[in-house]
């Protein structure tokens, strides 16, 4: 979220206009029904959401709900992981995109360096979030020469860190393709310090492919979102905080749910709103995008990922 946009005087969504913990249990409900078993909260950042425990406490009763878990920047998770977990929050993801203070600081756009998310992770783990997952987004010229350090960090932990090729989701965050690291680089990076072999996926559609250190320290993955896209697999509906419904991460716009359950619609109706889009859902720009040499559209009017999340 670029600062100079999003300052101390940015005008957030007033409250009216997000949906209440109460309407989005009710819509998990019916995704749930429709055959979803594993809830991403995720943002923004979903930790400064006011009493975000209930909301966790109201999903993970959904019956049905097998895997229930978090993407944070780890701000402030070492105050809330405690309340999340008693609410019933199973995993972990945490992003990090390097241990080195000033690189840190470049890529989050804020003051700070990485203690406070360290501290959070360190506080995670000690209450037993398990697997932790730490998420690098990388870009060249940015981050990459500090993946080893970040690896090297993180092995013997149990914690899995997955490294993202760099996606031109949305239109701020200055993409080019030359800032795209891609699989095979990273693999190469990793496995010049660390022999590491590749691990089969735990099931189909698993955004990450998995290695694991050939020493037994643990295992990363390696998120190929650029290089080789895997829109044939993705099974992902996407929920934004006022309510939209997308299914793709570079769509231009989404569904409206809110509407509808504002002004009375019952469940079987909303059902069938949901039902409807899903069934008709084509979008797979990420391999649509890799047909082309050149990124001309990559300006267009897709939603930013601070909205849908990632
Ligand atoms: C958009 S964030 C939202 C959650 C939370 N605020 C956070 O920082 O983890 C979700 C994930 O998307 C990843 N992400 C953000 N921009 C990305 C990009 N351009 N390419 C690939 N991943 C990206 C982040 O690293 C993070 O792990």
């Amino acid at each position: 979220m670029p600062a100079e946009i999003f300052g101390e005087k940015y005008e957030f969504l007033p409250r009216p206009h997000i949906l209440t913990f109460e309407e989005i249990e009710r819509l998990a409900r019916l995704f749930v029904a429709a055959g979803v078993s594993k809830i991403r909260v995720t943002g923004g950042e979903p930790l400064v959401r006011a009493d975000l425990p209930e909301l966790i406490s109201k999903l993970s009763a959904i019956d049905g709900v097998d895997d229930l878990t978090l993407t944070t920047n780890g701000y402030l998770l070492a105050q809330h992981a405690a309340a999340l977990k008693d609410a019933g929050l199973n995993r972990l993801t945490i992003s990090l995109d390097s241990l080195d203070e000033e690189v840190f600081k470049k890529m989050s756009g804020r003051p700070q360096g990485p203690e406070k998310t360290l501290e959070g992770i360190r506080v995670a783990s000690e209450l037993g979030f398990s697997p932790i997952k730490i998420n690098v987004v990388v870009q060249r010229g940015m981050n990459e020469h500090t993946l080893v350090d970040t690896a090297r960090h993180f092995r013997g932990t149990g914690a899995i860190v997955r490294f993202i090729e760099f996606m031109d989701v949305g239109t701020r965050n200055g993409w080019e393709l030359s800032k795209v690291v891609t699989a095979s680089e990273i693999l190469e990076l990793i496995g010049a310090e660390f022999p590491i072999e590749p691990v089969s996926p735990n099931y189909r559609g698993e955004v990450a492919s998995r290695y694991r250190y050939t020493d037994g320290e643990g295992e990363i993955g390696i998120i190929s979102s650029v290089s080789v896209p895997f829109c044939g697999d993705c099974s992902r509906a996407r929920l934004s905080t006022d309510g939209k419904l997308f299914t793709c991460l570079f769509a231009s716009s989404g569904t409206d749910l809110k509407t509808p359950m504002r002004d009375g619609a019952s469940d079987a109706e909303l059902a069938e709103i949901i039902g409807r889009v899903w069934r008709k859902r084509d979008d797979r720009y990420s391999e649509l995008r890799s047909k082309v040499t050149e990124f001309a559209d990559a300006a267009g009017d897709r939603v930013e990922m601070y909205y849908i999340g990632g």
